[in-house]
């Protein structure tokens, strides 16, 4: 008899233990998921406002018109542009420069930021190197395609540009593509 109820108590607490074991995963799984849940839609807006302009898609590069035609020669012309700039949540309209020259009856755009240390080069900017791009500051020059000779280690960069309707417009920033 007493057998017989050893067996059943400890039947009995077996089961309980087993519920126990149960209610005490189930209120984990519950805690765990509520918080999990909880900081998921707290964190993911604050993800999502963090790359947002990251996930945008970029706006088509835009062209601004700068010069007619006609006002481009064989001897590059400096000319200013008012270009509107978006980087992240950053947007402004700095005043750039650009110098434009038509070559073999070809129209080109060469921005004057010196390669070596960021100065601004100037066309026949120094008497002793005539018909080249000169950099006050330590002295680097260019070719008229922008081809470094001296100081610099790269060639001036290139705008894209467009003629449309007797109009030069400058586009995009790249490297030079008439020179290495
Ligand atoms: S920045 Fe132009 S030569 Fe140094």
């Amino acid at each position: 008899m007493s057998e017989h109820m050893d067996h059943n108590e400890e039947r009995a607490s077996k089961e309980v233990s087993r519920r126990e074991m149960s209610r005490r995963q189930f209120l984990t799984y519950t805690l765990g998921g509520t918080t999990a849940f909880l900081a998921a839609g707290v964190t993911l807006p604050m993800v999502r406002f963090a790359v947002d302009p990251i996930l945008k898609p970029k706006p088509e590069a835009n062209f601004v018109k700068v010069v007619e035609e006609s006002k481009v020669t064989d001897q590059p012309k400096s000319f200013e542009f008012v270009s509107h700039q978006v980087d992240g949540w950053y947007e402004s309209d700095p005043t750039q420069k650009v110098w434009i020259v038509r070559k073999d009856n070809e129209i080109f755009a060469l921005n004057p930021t010196c390669k070596h240390l960021g100065c601004q080069v100037e066309w026949n900017g120094n008497a002793d190197y005539k018909d080249q791009y000169y950099c006050p500051c330590h002295g680097a020059h260019y070719t008229i395609d922008g081809k470094q000779l001296a100081v610099a280690d790269a060639p001036l960069d290139e705008y894209e540009i467009k003629v449309e309707n007797g109009f030069v417009y400058v586009g995009k920033l790249h490297a030079n593509t008439k020179v290495k």
